[in-house]
């Protein structure tokens, strides 16, 4: 039998002795890890203050490595630890902060949420907030694209999730969200009105406070099986001794699906829109699969279904710009991978953003290219947690059906409406992998189609847009 290698023995840059590698990951963020990888290979190990609540890091890439800790060894590793840095936002009553039995049980008591009936019923709204949303789009000089998209799923969710649609009540609670959001770059974590933290914990409580009223007016309406939304859902769920979800728990998990929700998707749509903006041959083939697909027919969700060129393009966005670029657990019981004994105290992180660009699962990584996802490439089935932006294993993405949905319906609408130009240019971000710091400088200039006869694309679609935009029930 091979003896097992100290963690400690594994390959690391020089870190200063108190604070490690954190003021690097601040300032190069996931370009640290990066540089790391290329230094050092698939494994090395990276070390933050303890007094930060962190401390010595196995950094694993690949998919044997995603396997081992999204699936294999999860009941050995803590995710709540892991993630302990989003408390303040999500607290641990969504999924994504629990472990073991407790995460079992609640997983499955929750996935009544994200069945795909219920996904499929929100398509009208999803539909109705992006219509009316990037309709002046084509009136705008130009746009920040991730500001407006974050805008845009904000909406989406607080609609779908918390059941509002009154515009002026969305706003509210975006800009409280927004806050929330902005507090956990704050370094103080002191809950009092000049802190970022403060502010942050001051907005939630407002948002608390909007949902407890919400459930408050259906117990008192009793219209609580009538309401198809997330907090609907929740209000509605027994477990098998029938005990419902206490109301601090509905408030959380909401809460917490607003987070996981919303700036994931704005992010990976703010980079499909930069790459697709920069690729007059890619909207060229998404159009030309609408029109066969919906003919002078509105989009209907079943159209979705059958865009496997859209899907590609999703799936090459997921792969280029994984909204969550790493994925960290608490070590709680030994586990070894590669011949080292990684143990319990240390934490291990996986990275979706290095394994999907490695050469030998992605031939030339660097490239845009959907088709490496069509059969018979299809790069990513030929080995296990290849393609992790949806993480995997037992706490993968509960909202993948729903993402999907929602940016299916995102980018057929602006194809359908728009043809758009992105600054900067992909030359100028380059490697592709580099442009996380890049994501709120990106720029759209939105030209309708309706207003623009030169246009060579698709014919039908081009004459649906002469109806007015809002009249229009094909989007
Ligand atoms: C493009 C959009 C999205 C991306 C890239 C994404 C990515 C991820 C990833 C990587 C994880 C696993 C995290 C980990 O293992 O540490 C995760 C978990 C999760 N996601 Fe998503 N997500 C997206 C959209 C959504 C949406 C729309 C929802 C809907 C509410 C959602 C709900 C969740 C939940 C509840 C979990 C935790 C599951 C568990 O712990 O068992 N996500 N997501």
């Amino acid at each position: 039998m091979t003896e097992l290698q100290s963690a400690d023995k594994m390959p690391r840059s020089f870190s200063l002795p108190l604070i490690g590698n954190t003021i690097e990951v601040i300032v190069k963020q996931e370009l640290f890890y990066l540089q790391q990888y290329q230094k050092h290979g698939n494994i090395f190990q990276v070390s933050f203050p303890a007094v930060m609540g962190y401390g010595k890091v196995a950094c694993l890439v690949g998919p044997a490595a995603n396997k081992l800790v999204l699936k294999d060894q999860a009941d050995k590793l803590s995710s709540r630890i892991g993630n302990k840095a989003l408390e303040p936002i999500v607290s641990n009553d969504l999924v994504l902060l629990q472990d073991g039995e407790e995460h079992r049980a609640n997983r499955k008591l929750i996935l009544p949420v994200f069945h795909h009936q219920v996904i499929a019923a929100y398509f009208d709204t999803i539909q109705d907030v992006v219509t009316e949303t990037v309709t002046n789009w084509g009136t705008q000089s130009t746009i920040n694209l991730n500001a407006e998209m974050r805008k845009l799923t904000l909406a989406i969710a607080v609609r779908t999730f918390l059941g509002s649609n009154k515009t002026e009540e969305i706003d509210r609670i975006s800009n409280y969200y927004t806050t929330l959001i902005n507090s956990l770059n704050g370094m103080i974590k002191w809950d009092v009105p000049f802190t970022l933290y403060g502010r942050g914990q001051a907005a939630r409580r407002k948002i608390v406070e909007y949902v407890r009223e919400i459930i408050q007016e259906r117990i008192t309406l009793g219209n609580i099986n009538e309401s198809k939304d997330v907090i609907g859902l929740l209000m509605s769920i027994v477990d098998e001794d029938g005990q419902k979800f206490t109301e601090t728990q509905i408030i959380n998990q909401a809460i917490g699906f607003l987070f996981a929700a919303h700036e994931t998707t704005s992010s990976l749509m703010s980079w499909l829109m930069f790459e697709l903006g920069n690729r007059p041959e890619w909207r060229h083939k998404l159009r030309e699969e609408q029109q066969q697909v919906l003919g002078s027919e509105p989009l209907k969700l079943q159209h979705l279904r059958q865009l496997p060129q859209m899907s590609n393009v999703l799936k090459e966005g997921e792969r280029l710009y994984p909204p969550a670029s790493a994925l960290s657990r608490a070590v709680v019981e030994d586990i070894e991978y590669a011949g080292y004994k990684i143990p319990a105290g240390w934490y291990v992180a996986v990275f979706p953003a290095l394994t999907h660009q490695l050469p030998e699962i992605y031939r030339e990584p660097d490239l845009f290219d959907p088709d490496r996802f069509s059969p018979p490439r299809e790069e990513d089935k030929q080995q296990p947690f290849s393609l992790i932006g949806f993480g995997g294993g037992v706490h993968g993405c509960l909202g993948i059906e729903f993402a999907n949905m929602e940016m299916k319906i995102i980018l057929s609408t602006l194809l359908q409406h728009y043809d758009w130009t992105v600054n900067p240019t992909t030359a100028e971000i380059s490697p592709v992998r580099r442009p996380f710091t890049m994501q709120n400088k990106l720029q759209a200039t939105f030209v309708s189609l309706a207003q623009n006869p030169d246009f060579t694309d698709s014919k039908n679609l081009k004459t649906d847009t002469k109806k007015s935009f809002r009249d229009s029930a094909s989007v």
